[in-house]
C-alpha cells in the first residue's frame, strides 16, 4: 500500500516562502527582468520587492496588532496580490508573461540564454546548500553573484556583509558603492561585468570566512567560472586572492601583475573596504585598474581622476 499522505496541514512558513520567492526574483533579474506589474496593473521594481521579502524572511509577516516599521510596511499589498509577471527587460518594451507557465513566453525578448540557464541551476544548488551549518542557519539570503554571464571581466570579493545578505546581491553596501565607482572610472558598468564572492553566505558578525567554508563553497565558484569563462578575474583583497590562488603572499606583493588560472588572467588588488579605511591606497588600485584596462584594450580616460 502506498504511504498515506500526511493530512495534517503544514503551517504556513512566511519566512521560508519569502526566501523562495526572492530566489525566483533573483533568477528573473539575472535574465534581464528589472520590474513587473501585478494583476491590477501596479508596477513593482524587483529590487524593492526583494527588500520587502528580505524583511519578511527576517521578521516573518507582521501580525494584525504589530505593524512593520514604516519604511517596510508597503510590502503587504504587493505580496498579498496575485502576481502576474510582466517582464520589463532593461531598454526593451513591456512583454506579458506568466510566471506559472514559462512556455507562455515564446516571443519574450528576455528569454534566458544558455549561460543564464546554466547559472540558474548553480544558483538553485547554492540556495539549497546547508554545508556550512552556522551560515545556513543565520543567513537571510544566499548571495550568488550578479552581472553579465558573458562578461570578460569578473570581480571576485570576499563574503557578503549585512547589506548583501539582506538584498541577496554582492557589493551593494558601502564597499560596493566604492566598487561601483571603480567600475565606472574604468568606463564600465555593473551590467557588463560579473561580481561574485569567495563564499555565498554572510559570516556572522562579518568575521573572515573559515578555510572550511571557503572549501565548501569552492565547487560553486568553479561551476560559475566554468560557465562564464572570463578572460580576466580581479581578486579583491587578501582573502579572495589567497583563496583563489592558493597562496599566502602579502597582497602588496601580488598586485601589479597577472597570474594565470584555468585560462583566465588574474589580477590581485586591495579590497574596497580597505580603501574606505585607508583612502591613500586608491591610487594603487587605480594603477592596477589601468594596468588591467591596457591589457583588455580598454581606452584609458586621459584626464581621469581615477577612483575618488
Ligand atoms: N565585501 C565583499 O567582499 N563582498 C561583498 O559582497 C560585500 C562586501
Amino acid at each position: 500500500m502506498p504511504e498515506p499522505v500526511n493530512s495534517t496541514p503544514t503551517p504556513f512558513d512566511a519566512a521560508r516562502f519569502a526566501k523562495a520567492v526572492r530566489q525566483r526574483l533573483q533568477s528573473l533579474q539575472r535574465s534581464g527582468v528589472s520590474s513587473m506589474t501585478t494583476a491590477t496593473g501596479q508596477g513593482v521594481d524587483l529590487s524593492e520587492l526583494q527588500n520587502h521579502l528580505a524583511t519578511i524572511a527576517r521578521h516573518g509577516l507582521p501580525s494584525m496588532e504589530q505593524e512593520l516599521p514604516a519604511a517596510e510596511s508597503a510590502v503587504t499589498p504587493v505580496v498579498a496580490e496575485s502576481v502576474q509577471i510582466t517582464a520589463v527587460a532593461d531598454s526593451s518594451p513591456i512583454v506579458s508573461a506568466s510566471d506559472a507557465n514559462p512556455t507562455a513566453v515564446p516571443n519574450d525578448p528576455v528569454m534566458p540564454s544558455k549561460k543564464h540557464k546554466e547559472l540558474d541551476l548553480v544558483c538553485q544548488d547554492v540556495a539549497d546548500c546547508t554545508a556550512c551549518a552556522e551560515l545556513a542557519a543565520t543567513r537571510i539570503s544566499t548571495v550568488f553573484g550578479v552581472g553579465n554571464p558573458n562578461a570578460r571581466l569578473v570581480f571576485y570579493g570576499e563574503a557578503p556583509g549585512a547589506d548583501e545578505d539582506k538584498q541577496g546581491e554582492p557589493f551593494v553596501g558601502r564597499a560596493g558603492k566604492l566598487l561601483n565607482k571603480i567600475i565606472e572610472a574604468m568606463g564600465l558598468s555593473r551590467e557588463e561585468i560579473y561580481i561574485l564572492n569567495t563564499i555565498k553566505c554572510r559570516p556572522p558578525g562579518n568575521r573572515n570566512p573559515t578555510p572550511a567554508e571557503q572549501q565548501n563553497c569552492s565547487e560553486f565558484l568553479q561551476r560559475q567560472l566554468e560557465i562564464i569563462q572570463p578572460e580576466y578575474i580581479v581578486c579583491l583583497g587578501a582573502i579572495a586572492s589567497h583563496s583563489f590562488l592558493d597562496c599566502k603572499t602579502p597582497i602588496g606583493k601580488m598586485r601589479g601583475q597577472f597570474f594565470e588560472k584555468n585560462g583566465s588572467k588574474v589580477l590581485c588588488t586591495f579590497h574596497p573596504a580597505y580603501l574606505l579605511r585607508d583612502p591613500r591606497r586608491k591610487r594603487d588600485v587605480w594603477d592596477d585598474m589601468q594596468f588591467l584596462m591596457k591589457d583588455m584594450g580598454l581606452p584609458i580616460p586621459r584626464k581621469s581622476k581615477g577612483v575618488e
